[in-house]
């Protein structure tokens, strides 16, 4: 599809989506997004009902054309049954850690950490009609899908292989967001996630968004949304001339003012540390990019011990805030995409016009 057809559809003046971010970032930054002609995203997978609701209405204060348009972001996994088996393996690789901080495993609380799109979702959304609602880790019931888009809204969902591009194609929606392996957070991918004891060897379908773009807007008809590794006006320009029809940037909002990024993760973020990231499954389960630290390291950042997503996130929890108590960042989800160069404490709004200096249409 051409460019400025997509561009009109979603309603926005730039061709630049702020990616959804959990736990980084909410409406104040969506609405800066917004106000400078991108299209902001609200990421719901970490937020309760209310919580969405309330990062909504904070948008909504923040905005200056009460009509700019807004993406809501769900996960769209199953939960899997909590496997005691499962758990106790974990705790006990976890152990000398426990150890280490005088962490009983008994006293954590057990928990999913991330929620999929439902009922609740489906309401918010009807409620509150954002021209955008986009998934990660496939797509929920085809019901859900029909209802969101006669509601109005375009769906959209990551695909991390052509294979998946054409899975999302053929259940209807409305654009493929192509992440490539360069991309910060969780992967998307959701054909060959699910053989946990080969996890590594699924991993090897990951491509580049260099080699993944292309491919993708040569084999389906849809518009194609490039994320993974885009630092700057330079590479939105490069993602466009490849066929894309929008970039969707994530790492280079981590430090704006609006984010709501931690101190340590910030310093990380800034520092040489983030030239080497990975992709683990400690934090979660599933696979997702983070900058190296103690615990990638000691037990290796594909583990198939780690319980399936997003089971891993609770026992893991405590040994984050112990560690960060003392300012360390050894068991935190330091997420960070490869290329942090275009990270900036500056306003969104003013990183946003400065992604899109070479591709403005006019
Ligand atoms: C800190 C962080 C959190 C993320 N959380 C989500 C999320 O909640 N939902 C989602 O669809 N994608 C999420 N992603 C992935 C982004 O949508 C996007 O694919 C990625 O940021 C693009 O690559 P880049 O980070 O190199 O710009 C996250 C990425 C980061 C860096």
């Amino acid at each position: 599809m051409n460019r400025s057809v997509f561009q009109n559809s979603v309603g926005i003046k730039l061709p630049i989506i702020q990616a959804p971010m959990a736990g980084i970032q909410g409406g104040a930054m969506a609405a800066a997004v917004a106000n400078a002609g991108g299209l902001g995203s609200i990421p719901c997978a970490m937020l309760s009902p209310d919580g969405i609701v309330k990062e909504i209405e904070a948008f909504k204060s923040a905005i200056v054309n009460p009509h700019a348009p807004l993406n809501l972001n769900f996960f769209c996994h199953q939960t899997p049954n909590p496997s005691e088996a499962e758990q106790r393996a974990w705790k006990d690789l976890l152990a000398p850690y426990f150890n280490e901080f005088c962490i009983d495993p008994a006293s954590i609380a057990e928990g999913p950490g991330r929620s999929p799109f439902d009922d609740i979702s489906l309401a918010i959304v009807q409620a509150h009609r954002p021209a955008v609602v986009s998934f990660h880790f496939g797509l929920p019931d085809p019901y859900f899908v029909k209802a969101i888009q006669s509601n109005g809204a375009l769906v959209l969902s990551s695909a991390t292989t052509v294979n998946e591009g054409l899975w999302l194609q053929e259940r209807g929606v409305d654009a493929i967001i192509a992440q490539g392996l360069e991309a910060g957070g969780h992967r998307g991918i959701f054909l060959d996630a699910d053989s946990k004891v080969s996890l590594a060897l699924d991993l090897t379908t990951q491509v580049s968004s260099f080699a993944l773009v292309p491919q993708m807007v040569r084999a389906t008809r849809l518009p194609v949304i490039a994320a993974g590794g885009i630092a700057d006006a330079l590479g939105v320009k490069a993602m466009l001339d490849l066929g894309a029809c929008v970039a969707q940037v994530g790492t280079a909002y981590m430090l704006c003012d609006e984010a709501t990024t931690s101190q340590l993760h910030r310093r990380a973020l800034a520092s040489p540390e983030a030239q080497h990231t990975a992709l683990t499954n400690l934090f979660t389960g599933r696979p997702a990019r983070g900058i190296v630290n103690r615990i990638m390291r000691e037990l290796g950042p594909i583990n198939s011990t780690v319980p399936r997503f997003p089971l891993a996130t609770s026992a893991i929890a405590p040994l984050r805030s112990a560690a960060e108590k003392h300012g360390s960042g050894d068991f935190s989800a330091l997420w960070s995409g490869q290329n942090t160069s275009g990270c900036k404490a500056i306003g969104a709004e003013q990183l946003t016009k400065e992604l899109a200096a070479l591709v403005i249409l006019r």
